[in-house]
């Protein structure tokens, strides 16, 4: 602290630089965190980010900095795609290209002047890193620079990737024997989790998964804090567990961001917001919304039983068809005529069969979605933020996770919070996937379901106030930051 010119003793203003992971599901939490800290704390915030699935300068406040960094760094083999993709793989090869352009442009924000005024800037409190940057924490480090780490999945997850050497060296990781009865053993102090759980995706080689996990467990043991985007009364007991030593530096589960922070959305593709429109003329909780989030991919056949799974339902829905949502499709999310990739991808006779009770869209305005009153459940991935932006606003689900930490969030929905369910079956089924939907809109079951979803909604509002749990994380991770 120091004291202005009228004698009141004042913060030094500190600058937090931050490295969110080029997906969707990971620009989103790290730019609300943003929001939140440069709100709240008043700190100045410097993105730095890969050149491709950049974040949006315009969209947030002026005194932000956005630095790319690997400008020329060839892409194609950063971004996964395919229902085979191996994340890991694209993940060690992000951390190994970025890194030398990395420290430079590090190097370049730690010689900028510091002075008091808006374009010199604060001087650098900090690093806050994606867990699955390893190699940026690494060049902090090298350079004097403390780091916070953000994990932006469940704390159950990171708990899971703890015990991943252990299940290793008991011989049950990787899986050996095509047995199913082996996939589903319980696994010992991770209930409700089960071996099959912990399969990570079945094109993901076990040396990647060893290397891509020990690094994240090593961000997260190397840093001087771990903020989590959940909140303490979803996850007490797993939080708990790693508060209580297993990672052995404190941690701030500052979520749900998207109700904390001033900076909701920061889509990298473009939503329709007609389909809210369509919503507000449905009955209450009468409608079926159906993403699979930015990176998962279904193959024709796939698509086909989604198509008619919903048109079976006979109930209304809306549902995000992503243009790269369908694998070996000539369509990509960057296609312009989207009324026209969406006939190609769909079905003959399908917008016949569900005209008036069904909208087809490339992407939404999410959030706005679930929050919306016609929307009575939701058919999702898993993915992280899916899921916490559902359980926030009180809408049950079912589950159809693919890969990565999708299993594990989908045991908890089910078996933990039981507001919703898993769509099992190695197949896509028409027949089953028009039964689920009975069930989770029509049925007492599904009632429930939602009364849960909502009590869990109420415990997030409480959370996100002045004196709840994750806004007090928030100032603690504030002063934090004002510390170093
Ligand atoms: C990825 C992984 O797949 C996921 O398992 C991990 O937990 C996070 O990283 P993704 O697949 O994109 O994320 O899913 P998810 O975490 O659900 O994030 C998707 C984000 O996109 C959400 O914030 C959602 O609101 C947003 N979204 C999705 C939209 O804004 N509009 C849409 O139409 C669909």
């Amino acid at each position: 602290s120091r004291t202005g010119s009228g004698g009141v003793v004042r913060r030094r203003r500190r600058r937090v630089l931050m490295f969110p992971l080029p997906f969707q599901g990971h620009l989103n939490p790290m730019l609300q965190l943003a929001g939140a800290l440069h709100a709240r704390g008043g700190l100045d915030i410097t993105v730095f980010h890969a050149t491709f699935n950049a974040p949006d300068p315009a969209r947030h406040p002026p005194g932000y900095r956005f630095v790319p960094v690997g400008d020329g760094v060839p892409s194609a083999d950063l971004v996964p795609s395919g229902v085979d993709a191996d994340i890991p793989g694209a993940l060690l090869r992000i951390n190994r290209r970025l890194r030398e352009p990395f420290r430079d442009c590090l190097r370049q924000a730690l010689a900028l002047p510091e002075d008091d005024g808006d374009e010199g800037g604060a001087p650098p409190a900090c690093l806050v890193v994606d867990s699955n940057l390893r190699g940026m924490q690494l060049v902090a480090e090298e350079l004097g620079v403390p780091t916070l780490v953000l994990r932006t999945g469940a704390a159950a997850c990171l708990v899971a990737y703890l015990a991943f050497p252990a299940l290793c060296d008991k011989g049950l990781l990787p899986p050996t024997s095509k047995d199913k009865s082996q996939l589903d053993i319980p696994l010992d102090g991770l209930t409700p989790l089960r071996l099959r759980d912990m399969v990570f995706s079945p094109t993901t080689t076990h040396a990647n998964m060893t290397e891509c996990l020990k690094c994240l467990v090593d961000a997260t043991r190397s840093c001087s804090g771990v903020i989590f985007n959940t909140f303490r009364d979803l996850e007490d007991s797993d939080l708990q567990r790693i508060a209580n030593g297993v990672v052995g530096v404190p941690i701030y589960p500052v979520g749900p961001l998207h109700k904390i922070s001033p900076c909701t959305e920061d889509s990298l593709l473009a939503p329709d917001r007609a389909c809210l429109e369509w919503l507000d003329k449905q009955e209450a909780d009468s409608v079926l919304y159906v993403s699979f989030g930015s990176l998962a991919r279904v193959d024709g056949k796939e698509l086909l039983e989604i198509a008619w799974g919903l048109a079976d339902s006979k109930m209304p829905f809306l549902w995000v068809l992503r243009h790269g949502l369908l694998v070996n499709s000539s369509s990509s999310d960057d296609d312009d005529d989207q009324d026209k990739v969406r006939r190609l991808l769909l079905p003959g006779g399908f917008e016949e069969a569900t005209r008036g009770r069904g909208v087809v869209v490339p992407w939404v305005p999410q959030q706005e979605v679930l929050r919306h009153r016609a929307v009575g459940g939701f058919w999702t991935h898993s993915g992280w933020n899916s899921t916490l932006e559902s359980v926030c606003e009180g809408v049950p689900m079912m589950c159809r996770p693919q890969f990565a930490d999708q299993m594990i969030n989908t045991r908890y929905v089910q078996e933990v919070w039981r507001v919703g369910f898993e769509l099992d079956g190695d197949q896509l089924e028409r027949r089953k996937i028009a039964g689920a939907v009975t069930k989770l809109l029509c049925t007492e079951e599904g009632r429930r379901m939602r009364q849960r979803a909502r009590d869990l909604r109420d415990k997030a509002i409480e959370c996100v106030q002045e004196e709840g749990a994750s806004k007090s994380a928030i100032q603690l991770l504030i002063d934090r930051i004002a510390s170093f």
